[in-house]
């Protein structure tokens, strides 16, 4: 079988993982001939492909990126670029695309699999919001990476008296700020899923410093944003996918948390730090047992469906289900954890 692989969307730690365990499973197990597309579905509509194998693929477990490069092109965006896309599988004699991505890149590959394309998704993302799958590659990895900055902001914060508001990834969803949030220690946590109310959160913050507690740490997803009509925010750039360039909400609410408390408020924005990297351990595990999954589908003749975590098995769920909504915090999470931080 001839075998494609791309990787789509924001780039995370653990896409070469993935990579290498698609080339390795494909050639040992079942002899495949494999291609790798360059910059997401970009390299399929303009056939811009390079041979895999497992030679290209030394070294490059521990390698965060993504060897074939990544982008937001949309072939339903670009004139007859769904056309092209298949014309280009057709003639490499492509028989099953691994198409590893976050909600974009997979929601592409569904309308793909609908227009007759034999893909198999593998979910990414470091703000873990793929429906259907407990865990995304890359979010591991992005949680890791903060729990260490925010641990080394609680002791700066210590010794001047300060409120961090630490500023991390997170567009829609708040995962990565409430698990890095919870793990870090933080006494607040900001996240898209609640429309937040800074007087309130500066409430909190002085009754927390009135009783002599200080180094109150604040986590902000940057997709938060205030309840209505309680503070303005800019409008964001639009970037040449359509996507709002996000961040910047971390210095907002720094600067509106200093003026309601009179406290010192500073502001760290870890933002692409985030995603950069050599990926964890688990991720590495996650990434490596779903590109073996996504290649036994393939030769099950699985197409339109995607591998996910279920507990601790990997399973196959349809790309409908995957990618027909976003997975978001519950609120009752929200609730439980964060409220015993705040005092
Ligand atoms: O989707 C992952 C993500 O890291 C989001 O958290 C973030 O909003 C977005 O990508 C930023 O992507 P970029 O800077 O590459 O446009």
């Amino acid at each position: 079988m001839r075998v494609g692989v791309l990787t789509g969307g924001g780039d995370c730690p653990g896409l070469n993982a993935a990579i290498r365990a698609v080339v390795r499973k494909a050639t040992v197990t079942f002899g495949d001939d494999l291609v790798g597309f360059r910059n997401g579905w970009h390299g399929v509509v303009e056939d811009d492909a390079i041979p895999l194998d497992i030679a290209r693929c030394r070294g490059i477990l521990p390698r965060g990126g993504t060897i074939l490069g990544t982008s937001r092109i949309n072939p339903f965006k670009v004139p007859g670029g769904v056309d092209r896309a298949i014309a280009t599988l057709e003639r490499r004699g492509v028989e099953a695309l691994i198409a590893i991505g976050g909600e974009g890149t997979l929601g592409i590959s569904r309308q793909m699999a609908e227009a007759g394309v034999p893909v198999v998704g593998v979910p990414k993302t470091i703000d873990n919001d793929v429906n259907g799958t407990d865990y995304t590659i890359g979010f591991d990895t992005a949680v890791q990476v903060a729990v260490e900055a925010i641990d080394r902001l609680h002791t700066t914060a210590e010794s001047h008296d300060r409120v961090m508001v630490c500023e991390v990834m997170g567009r829609h969803v708040g995962w990565i700020a409430l698990y890095s949030g919870l793990a870090a220690g933080a006494a607040i946590v900001l996240v898209p899923e609640e429309p937040f109310d800074l007087p309130t959160v500066a409430q909190h913050i002085m009754r927390r410093h009135e009783k002599g507690r200080f180094a109150t740490i604040v986590v902000v997803a940057e997709g938060a944003k205030p309840k209505a009509g309680t503070l303005e925010l800019p409008p964001a750039e639009i970037d040449q996918y359509d996507h709002e360039r996000l961040g910047g909400i971390g210095a907002i609410v720094a600067g509106e948390l200093e003026r309601l408390t009179h406290l010192e408020c500073r502001v760290t924005i870890l933002g692409h730090v985030l995603r950069g990297g050599t990926p964890t351990a688990f991720d590495r595990v996650l990434a490596t047992r779903f590109g073996i999954a996504a290649v036994e589908a393939a030769h099950e003749g699985s197409f339109g469906t995607m591998v996910a975590l279920r507990g601790s098995s990997i399973e196959l769920i349809s790309l409908d289900d995957a990618t027909g909504r976003l997975k978001c915090l519950d609120p009752a999470l929200i609730e439980g954890v964060t409220r015993i931080f705040l005092d």
